[in-house]
């Protein structure tokens, strides 16, 4: 059975083009039977939500706002995710506190990319931090996600230098082309498995 991929953004979706570019370019979605069958964002003006109308995939877009409920929302959102009967679950840029019950459901199947080299970092502005603590490295890490945010095990890791004169914007675009190599890589070889 061909092997379902459901990405989840908030935002640009640049990781998220990174996966499908990859898929098709690096051959990995024919080699693997697999395929990205939706791109699914809480917000209606992510701007990654036309690239993948432009290259064929089903979007949907379940705004936050409009629940009482963090488990009102993830049970509604698990709802049209599972429409896909996916493999696996990919949070690209999601930018959503995930409650238990949504961990729970997807065990073993949500991967989650980070822009910090986990365990230093997790949360929200790694690289302003990376630059305040005074690091000489920062990255990014893909991991499995598990109920504590940022924690669960480590599937893949890259690393950039951080430069004199870093502003945090700086910092962020180097690690992003590093999230764009081994996020996609990072999915081929747990699909594979
Ligand atoms: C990426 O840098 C990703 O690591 C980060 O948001 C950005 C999304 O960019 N994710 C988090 O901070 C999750 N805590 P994109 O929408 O262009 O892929």
């Amino acid at each position: 059975m061909t092997k379902n991929i459901v990405i989840l953004i908030s935002g640009t979706g640049s990781n998220m083009a990174a996966i499908v570019r990859s898929a098709a370019q690096q051959n990995w979605a024919a080699r693997l039977d697999a395929r990205v069958a939706a791109v699914l964002s809480n917000r209606a003006d992510a701007k990654g939500l036309a690239f993948a109308q432009d290259h064929g995939i089903a979007t949907g877009v379940l705004d936050h706002q409009a629940f009482t409920s963090r488990e009102t929302f993830d049970a509604a959102l698990m709802q049209r995710i599972d429409v896909h009967q996916p493999a696996l679950v990919v949070l690209a840029g999601f930018m959503r506190i995930l409650t238990p019950g949504f961990v729970a459901h997807y065990a073993g199947r949500l991967l989650n990319i980070h822009p910090s080299l986990l365990p230093a970092f997790p949360g929200l502005h790694t690289h302003q931090r990376a630059i305040d603590a005074g690091c000489k490295f920062a990255g990014c890490t893909v991991h499995q996600v598990t109920a504590e945010l940022d924690v669960g095990p480590i599937v893949d890791q890259a690393v950039v230098p951080i430069l004199a004169g870093d502003s945090a914007d700086m910092l962020a675009a180097r690690v992003l082309t590093q999230e764009h190599l081994i996020y996609p890589r990072a999915i081929a070889q747990f699909l594979s498995h």
